[in-house]
């Protein structure tokens, strides 16, 4: 049992994903709120996940008949790659993105000139039918009926098209060694049905859903951040803190921290200040067995108090931390707790935020380990934290989806 342990904390350390159920075993979860997880296997995850990218897919041209592909396509994230395609390298290539929630098409027009072509509203959540056809020197990006996107092709395209290269299609990021550098971070949270991609067999990508479960997508999803029990997100505290009005140099600084979460294991740290030595600096965490909410500072017990009754039924829970001159206040739904701040600590608070190489993770530690399970969405200085931000990240954490049945918005 202990070797077995050790075995599993090294893979951790690693990385490496660690099946749930075999987690459990070692250190027990407390149930909270059980729910029918419903992945499907029919619903390909386009992100990369802890078992990696979705498969590539390659065709000889020779053997295709058409260039004709179409999808289904749901996702709550606003930038992302939908898929990648090329013929021989970076003169010739074609790729479907979503930037700042839109549609987008970029190719090279063979000439080193890249052209982007943007179209309608994508990251809604909603299942959208999309088609890329080619007609006569034209490829077209049908979302639905409507004709979202044309681009003209280049002349080096049509050359391809006819040649004997091969065409690699990747789902969700680019190809490895494509030489393209995008203004864009690639995986996209998302979810693919009902493809056909150039009229070919893509048995390889029902496979992989056979094998990986995580790379299943849920059958209905809410927005949020899903956390799995494993693993965590960290984040530059100067890029969250970046683009807030409330740089930390004014005498009246105040950071603002706002948790909507539905929790499905009672225990987890939510946030954490780490400075560079990875000394937890601020901490808030549902602490198990002891079942209350702790605030830690600097390493010692600021505040405590039991879970509110709400927690494990299922409801969502919200919680404010305000750090102010003189003053930390904390809130639990509408009920507020204002402790002292010594100078000291508000001082140490301000200064560790903005140095760089500090870190603010969410829903678990830096090495992993007491990870917060369930629905998240946080707030820091009134900004709804992007997770694509992070500078770490574990590959099972959805950052831009939930299961509809934790959804943060039910208690509003
Ligand atoms: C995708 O995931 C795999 C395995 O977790 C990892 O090795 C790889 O670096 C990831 N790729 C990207 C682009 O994040
Ligand atoms: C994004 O899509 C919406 C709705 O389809 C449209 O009104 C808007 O102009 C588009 N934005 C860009 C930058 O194309
Ligand atoms: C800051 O805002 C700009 C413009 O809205 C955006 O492009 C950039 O990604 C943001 N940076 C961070 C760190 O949020």
């Amino acid at each position: 049992m202990f070797a077995l342990k050790r075995f599993v904390v090294a893979l951790l350390t690693l990385g490496i994903w660690v099946h749930p159920t075999l987690e459990r075993t070692l250190e027990p979860s407390p149930e909270c709120y059980s729910f029918v997880e419903s992945r499907s296997s029919h619903l390909l995850y386009t992100g990369n996940s802890s078992v990696g990218n979705v498969p590539i897919l390659e065709y000889k041209v020779t053997e295709l008949t058409s260039f004709d592909s179409e999808f289904e396509l749901r996702t709550l994230d606003p930038e992302g790659v939908i898929f990648f395609g090329d013929i021989g390298g970076q003169q010739n290539y074609f790729l479907l993105a979503v930037i700042r929630g839109n549609l987008s098409v970029q190719t090279s027009r063979g000439d080193g000139q890249v052209l982007v072509t943007s179209g309608s509203k994508i990251s809604d959540g909603e299942w959208k039918k999309i088609a890329v056809m080619k007609h006569e020197g034209t490829v077209a990006v049908r979302v639905g009926s409507e004709t979202a996107v044309t681009v003209q092709q280049s002349a080096e395209s049509q050359r391809a098209e006819i040649g004997n290269g091969v065409l690699r299609i990747s789902i969700g990021d680019l190809l490895p060694d494509s030489g393209v550098t995008l203004g864009l971070n690639p995986p996209l949270d998302g979810c693919m049905r009902s493809w056909d991609w150039v009229r070919q067999d893509s048995s390889i990508l029902e496979r992989t859903l056979q094998d990986s479960k995580v790379q299943r997508c849920w059958e209905h999803i809410a927005p949020g951040s899903y956390f799995t029990g494993v693993g965590s997100v960290g984040f530059s505290s100067l890029v969250l803190l970046g683009n807030s009005s409330a740089e930390p140099d004014g005498a009246d600084w105040t950071l603002s921290v706002e948790l909507a979460l539905r929790t499905v294991s009672a225990r987890g740290f939510l946030f954490i200040l780490v400075d560079t030595q990875n000394d937890y600096i601020l901490s808030l965490k549902l602490n198990h067995p002891s079942q209350e909410l702790m605030l830690r500072l600097r390493g010692t017990l600021f505040w405590s108090r039991s879970y509110p009754q709400t927690l494990c039924s299922g409801e969502s829970q919200f919680l404010q931390l305000q750090v102010r001159p003189g003053q930390l206040v904390i809130g639990m739904g509408v009920t507020k707790a204002t402790m002292r701040l010594t100078d000291g600590d508000y001082e140490l608070l301000k200064r560790v935020l903005s140095q760089p190489g500090s870190r603010v993770y969410l829903g678990g530690g830096p090495e992993g380990l007491s990870s917060f399970h369930g629905c998240l969405q946080a707030k820091i200085q009134g900004v709804n934290v992007d997770l694509d931000l992070a500078e770490v990240k574990h590959g099972d954490v959805r950052s831009h989806s939930c299961p509809a049945a934790l959804d943060i918005r039910d208690g509003k």
